[in-house]
């Protein structure tokens, strides 16, 4: 990792770890590793829409660099690419989560956005 330096690259990556940070901070709640917290899943499912919303621009530059598990066909595909982000984007939005049992639903969900992308576009 240490390797990366270009800034494109750099920036979408740290967007996609602060995503799985917020997967980390539900699927802990959902396991009952920590205290249901209706404020921090708000916080979490808005900094997942926000970061899903810049999913498209932040891959819109062609950028080769050997760590990138960035697949060419993003380029090829880019509506595809577009709406597989605009599908989490709209899942994060419309999660309604009001307790403990709707994180389990609302992960699997979210988590099958970020893997249908995951499928087609990365490495
Ligand atoms: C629209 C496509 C798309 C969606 C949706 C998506 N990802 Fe990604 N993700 C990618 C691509 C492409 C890469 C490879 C980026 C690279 O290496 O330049 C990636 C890389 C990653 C990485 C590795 C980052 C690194 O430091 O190398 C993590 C972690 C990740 N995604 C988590 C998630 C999570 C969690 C979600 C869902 C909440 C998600 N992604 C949704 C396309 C997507």
């Amino acid at each position: 990792m240490a390797m990366v330096t270009d800034e494109t690259v750099l920036e979408r990556m740290d967007g996609m770890k602060t995503m799985s940070e917020q997967l980390k901070v539900l699927g802990a709640m959902a396991k009952g590793e920590r205290n249901f917290d209706s404020a921090a899943v708000e916080t979490a499912l808005a900094r997942l829409t926000e970061e899903a919303a810049r999913i498209p621009a932040q891959f819109e530059k062609e950028v080769i660099v050997p760590k990138s598990e960035a697949l060419p066909e993003i380029r090829e595909n880019r509506e595809d690419f577009t709406e597989k982000a605009e599908t989490l984007e709209t899942r994060a939005v419309a999660m309604s989560v009001s307790e403990a049992a709707d994180l389990g639903p609302a992960l699997r969900r979210i988590g099958g956005a970020c893997k249908s992308c995951h499928g087609d576009y990365r490495e």
